[in-house]
């Protein structure tokens, strides 16, 4: 293999340009051409594609974003996107291809395998909701991000003893909302693979007022629906003065952790091991620190866990 080439695909997340770097620097360190494709797959299908050298990911590690830029496309996800794909690969004499991004970048990435070409996936979301790795890049700075917003509100919340809700991401999965609501002490946390926990929250509420508690801090992760309605719904049942605040974009923005640079740099590293040891179709990831690689098609088919006993522990200590 002589030229390969990296894209960022999905919903961008603090840690890509990380990856980035590893990848180019991986690989030009194994004596590789690299190209960059910009705007993901769309950038894939228009032929947006340059080749990357050593100084084209200089002073990039610590910025939040893509410099590849991202997007989300409907075209890849037909036959013909795929074929129109697969010539620019082509015409650019790109052997091997990694993807950086959630599962739906992983089905693009999968669909290239199986036409011949390639792909190493790298775990890029701030949700945290891939299995087959303990983490996902950008899933430690939103939490930072979280704690820093919540930790602002809560001064708020104390002065004028209010019960607040805030709304976080994580599309499907609870992991944002669980480890924000465990490292703030939320009073509250609901998530999507806890449903059905409202009565139990406004129980907490009732509790926590009659002990003498003036103020609360609701975690509800946008899986479980929108934390306006929320708001709503608790203000009718315990009649506290309640705010609502939703976190949004805020959430994927800012510079990367320590964390998430080392995670992202690791991974991407291994990716490119991975193309120059013949590997396609393959995951990389992280669990209990070691690098670890899943078929993607496995990967796929697996839905994620949240970690219950984490979920019980914030109950136990939000009691
Ligand atoms: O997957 C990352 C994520 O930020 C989710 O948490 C959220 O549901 C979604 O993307 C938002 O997507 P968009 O940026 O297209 O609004």
């Amino acid at each position: 293999m002589k030229k390969i080439g990296v894209l960022t695909s999905g919903g961008d997340a603090p840690g890509m340009n990380a990856a980035i770097r590893a990848v180019v620097r991986k690989a030009i360190y194994h004596g590789l051409e690299v190209y960059g494709v910009k705007y993901g797959f769309q950038g894939l299908i228009d032929g947006n594609i340059e080749k990357m050298e050593l100084g084209s990911v200089g002073d990039i590690i610590q910025r939040g974003g893509t410099k590849l830029y991202s997007a989300r496309c409907e075209e890849f996800k037909t036959e013909e996107g795929q074929l129109k794909g697969i010539e620019q690969l082509k015409k650019h004499g790109i052997e091997g291809l990694i993807v950086i991004g959630g599962d739906g970048s992983f089905m693009g990435a999968k669909k290239l395998t199986e036409k011949g070409y390639p792909c190493i996936g790298v775990p890029g979301t701030i949700d945290n909701d891939i299995p087959g790795t303990d983490f996902t890049i950008g899933f430690d700075t939103a939490l930072n991000t979280i704690i820093d917003a919540i930790d602002k509100i809560r001064d708020t919340a104390t002065s004028h003893e209010r019960t607040y809700v805030i709304e976080v991401m994580g599309r499907d999965a609870g992991d944002l909302a669980l480890w924000a609501g465990l490292a703030d002490g939320a009073e509250s946390v609901l998530i999507p693979e806890a449903e059905d926990e409202f009565e139990d929250v406004i129980e907490r509420l009732k509790r926590g007022h009659d002990r003498g508690k003036k103020h609360s801090i609701i975690i509800v992760a946008e899986g479980v629906g929108s934390g306006v309605d929320f708001g709503r719904k608790i203000k009718e049942a315990v009649n506290l003065e309640t705010r609502v605040t939703v976190l949004g974009h805020t959430q994927r923005g800012g510079s990367p952790s320590a964390s998430d640079r080392v995670l992202a740099s690791r991974l991407g590293a291994h990716s490119v091991d991975l193309l120059l040891d013949g590997k396609a179709g393959r995951m990389v990831g992280i669990q209990q620190n070691k690098l670890v690689d899943h078929d993607i098609v496995e990967i796929l088919s697996t839905k994620h866990e949240v970690d219950l006993d984490m979920y019980r522990l914030s109950k136990e200590l939000s009691i």
